[in-house]
This record gives C-alpha cells, sequence and structure tokens, in this order.
C-alpha cells in the first residue's frame, strides 16, 4: 500500500475510494504482486543454498480460490489441514504428491475421504497409522514430529510444539512410529514439523531443523529409510507492529540450509527434498480490510465506530493481536490517542483501544487494517447478524472481485424451521 495525491491510501494502483465505492465496505483487498513477490523471496533464497528446496501453501490462511491460483501459478504445492482444503486444492489443479494432508485429530471419516484423493498423508500421532492402514495404505507417509520446542511472536496461541502443543508426534515416539510404518509395509516416506507461526529470527529455524533432523535422522539411520521430502513446516514471521522487526529470509534460508545439509550428511540420509509450507510470509502484508468509519463517540476517550468488527478481522479478538490502521486522506494529519472498534455487542470488539491515530478521522472516513491478508477473511463470521465482506483482487490498476459479499440469504441459506413451529 502506499500514499497518493492528497494521502489517499493506494492498493498497488487503485485508490482506496475506487475500492469502496465499487464494492462497498468492509472488503479484503490483495495486492497480487505482492504476493508473487513474498514467494518469489523465498524460494529464490533457499534455492541459492538447496537447489531442490519446494514451496507449499498453507490453503488454511487464506483459502480464497484466486489466491490459491496465484501461488499455484509461482509453483506452489498445498498444504492442506481438511479434506474439503484438499479439494480446494483439487480445484486449483492440484492433486496427488502436490497436495499434503495435515489435519489433525482425524476422524475415520477424513481418513478414509483423504486415502482417496491419494495426496501425501501427513500423521499428528502414531496412533493413527494402525487407524489409516485400517482402510489403505498411503503411497508415501511422513509424521508431523513434535521436536520439543517452538516459538512465535504471538505468544502460546500459535505456538505448535513442545510440551503445551496439541500438535504432532511426541519426539521419544518418533522412531517407533517410523518403524511401525516401515514394517507395515510403506515404502515412502517424508518428514514433517510445523513448530511454530509468526517467527522472525532465523536462528530459530536453523534451531529446529536441527531437533527435526536429529530425531528423524536415528529412525533414517537405524531403520533403512528414505527420506524423499524434510518439509521445515511454516512460521516464517511478517512484523505486525512498528516495533517488531522484519524476517531476513536470506539470513534464514542460509543457516537452515546449512544445518539441514550438515545433518542429511552427518545420518548419512540421502539428500531429501527440503521443502517448506508458510502461509503468512506470502499472503499476510499483501492483505487489507478496507472499511468505513460510521460513528464517533465522546466518551471516557474518543472512539472511533467503523465495519471492521471482531466478526470481519478475528485477530486481534482471538491472540490480542495488533494490526496497523489507516485511515484514508489523513495520515500526515496530527495525531491523538484514541480507540478503534467494530459494531458488534461484544466488549473484545474495541480492538484498539488507545492508539495514536490522526485526531480528525471522522464519519465517513475510510480506513484500512493491514497485514491482514492471513488469518483474515478465513476467520470471518455472521454474530450479530453482519455478514462476511468481500474479497477484492487487485494488480497495477485493475482490480476484481473474487468473493462477494454475503447477502441476507446467506444468513438463512441451509436453516431450516421445523413445520410444527410453522403456526
Ligand atoms: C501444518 C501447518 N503448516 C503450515 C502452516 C502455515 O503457517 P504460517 O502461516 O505460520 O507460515 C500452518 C499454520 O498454522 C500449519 O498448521
Amino acid at each position: 500500500m502506499q500514499l497518493g495525491a492528497e494521502d489517499e491510501l493506494y492498493f498497488e494502483d487503485v485508490s482506496a475510494t475506487e475500492i469502496a465505492d465499487t464494492y462497498g465496505t468492509p472488503t479484503y483487498v490483495y495486492e497480487e504482486n505482492t504476493i508473487r513477490d513474498n514467494f518469489r523471496r523465498v524460494l529464490n533464497a533457499f534455492r541459492k543454498y538447496y537447489s531442490d528446496f519446494h514451496l507449499f501453501y498453507a490453503l488454511k490462511a487464506c483459502n480464497n480460490p484466486a489466491i490459491g491460483h496465484i501461488l499455484r501459478q509461482e509453483g506452489a504445492g498445498i498444504d492442506a489441514a481438511s479434506v474439503n482444503e484438499i479439494l480446494l486444492a483439487e480445484h486449483l489443479g492440484l492433486g496427488g504428491e502436490d497436495v499434503m494432508f495435515s489435519g489433525n485429530y482425524l476422524s475415520d471419516a477424513d481418513m478414509q475421504e483423504g486415502l482417496n484423493t491419494g495426496v501425501i498423508f501427513n500423521l499428528d500421532d502414531i496412533k493413527l497409522l494402525p487407524r489409516v492402514l485400517q482402510f489403505g495404505k498411503p503411497e508415501i507417509l511422513s509424521f508431523r514430529v513434535n521436536p520439543g520446542y517452538g516459538q512465535s511472536n504471538i505468544g502460546d496461541y500459535v505456538t505448535n510444539a513442545g510440551p503445551e502443543a496439541k500438535f504432532g508426534v511426541h519426539p521419544d515416539q518418533v522412531y517407533d512410529a517410523y518403524r511401525m510404518a516401515k514394517e507395515a509395509g510403506i515404502t515412502r516416506f517424508g518428514a514433517h514439523m510445523m513448530p511454530g507461526s509468526c517467527v522472525t529470527d532465523p536462528d530459530y529455524f536453523a534451531y529446529v531443523t536441527e531437533l527435526l533432523m536429529d530425531l528423524i535422522g536415528h529412525a533414517g539411520k537405524d531403520l533403512g529409510i528414505k527420506f524423499e521430502f524434510i518439509d521445515l513446516g511454516g512460521g516464517l514471521g511478517i512484523p505486525y507492529s512498528p516495533d517488531e522487526k522484519s524476517l531476513d529470509i536470506e539470513e534464514t534460508a542460509r543457516k537452515t540450509s546449512e544445518v539441514f545439509k550438515e545433518k542429511t550428511d552427518a545420518y548419512g540420509l540421502e539428500r531429501p527434498t527440503l521443502m517448506m509450507e508458510p502461509a503468512r510470509y506470502f499472503v499476510g502484508e499483501a492483505g487489507y480490510v478496507l472499511g468505513r468509519v460510521h460513528a464517533v463517540k465522546e466518551t471516557y476517550k474518543r472512539v472511533i465506530g467503523t465495519d471492521i468488527g471482531m466478526n470481519v478481522l478475528a485477530r486481534p479478538s482471538m491472540y490480542g493481536a495488533y494490526h496497523p490502521v489507516y485511515v484514508n486522506r489523513r495520515e500526515n494529519e496530527a495525531r491523538e490517542r484514541l480507540g478503534l472498534c467494530g459494531q458488534i455487542c461484544e466488549n473484545t470488539d474495541f480492538w484498539i483501544k488507545d492508539r495514536l491515530l490522526p485526531a480528525g478521522t471522522n464519519e465517513g472516513d475510510l480506513v484500512a487494517a493491514g497485514k491482514a491478508g492471513a488469518y483474515g477473511h478465513v476467520m470471518t463470521y455472521q454474530y450479530n447478524g453482519r455478514l462476511r465482506p468481500a474479497e477484492v483482487l487487485v494488480n497495477g490498476s485493475n482490480h476484481h472481485l473474487i468473493r462477494q459479499r454475503e447477502s441476507f440469504d446467506d444468513l438463512i441459506r441451509h436453516t431450516n424451521i421445523p413445520s410444527y413451529l410453522q403456526d
């Protein structure tokens, strides 16, 4: 995003006013070129140090098919968290070994349906193995390893490994998991972890890679398992607040690949494909929610009431997450400590309690919440009868609707009033 004449906000070359006039508010806006640049930055950095490096995109962060298509065009496979995400991947033209099924606490139906699709099975628990085998043998199987340590700039909410995490195979069970899989006749293997999300320290990625490699290296060496791929998960972080720093991708790639190569050599693993499956890094900074100020209240402090509520951007109320906010045509005005909220009947909707915002912010102004492309629209909901927002893709001076705003019909769709109540 950039500021144009008279401090108008621009998404690539499209003004906030044009988006709001065309599609209304609130609307998610994605910058296509930012997504492509982010993807290429990661791919090129890692390929420089390890040529057999591939990226999957974790669809859970932003599941709009248009966004999925952009990343597929760039060469990404898909990390799917559910059978429906596998179907979404198929809708993008991806299947088989271009898709990894990393669900957790799976039902029998999940396993059966997942097996039918022929994607890579990534098991989150040793006990899932005999359950999957009841229904068939995955062509290629990996375990999601809990390497015993995880980290996140967003705190415990998205720290996905270590003793407090619900995810992954316990470190002490990793060897047995692979042994059992081999004994069951599985012939093709990978390994996976996803120990944390939103990390901006390159050393962390090298450290968890070392932990993973030591756990699976023993299994590989002793059991004679050839790992075709090793997937380090996602977790590449972005700075949300002005005091957070950006992740140095170049350093991350260098340090992580070094450890990876050292360990594959140390355990005599033939160099497997190195994989990652980020999401936030690709789409987080490319996405904004464009909203409008509808009411300004003078109470204990001045509170700006917008249509960007917790139903539209859930992360602040879920995680206490920070999102930057920009006010159209006022970014260079004097600032004052203000509050900002949505229109939902919960005080968690009062998501900015006290922040320096343009003092003149007033009814009718357009506001944009930044860094909203990841875990944004996918977490919207209809509480208070508010409807899910539209999604728009911009590319240069072009803009395209990629998801319609919901209407009242969507609020009652799939509901039924039993006939005995209809008197
Ligand atoms: C299994 C798995 N892979 C990848 C990701 C993407 O993580 P991030 O957005 O931190 O890159 C997630 C996110 O939770 C995940 O659960």
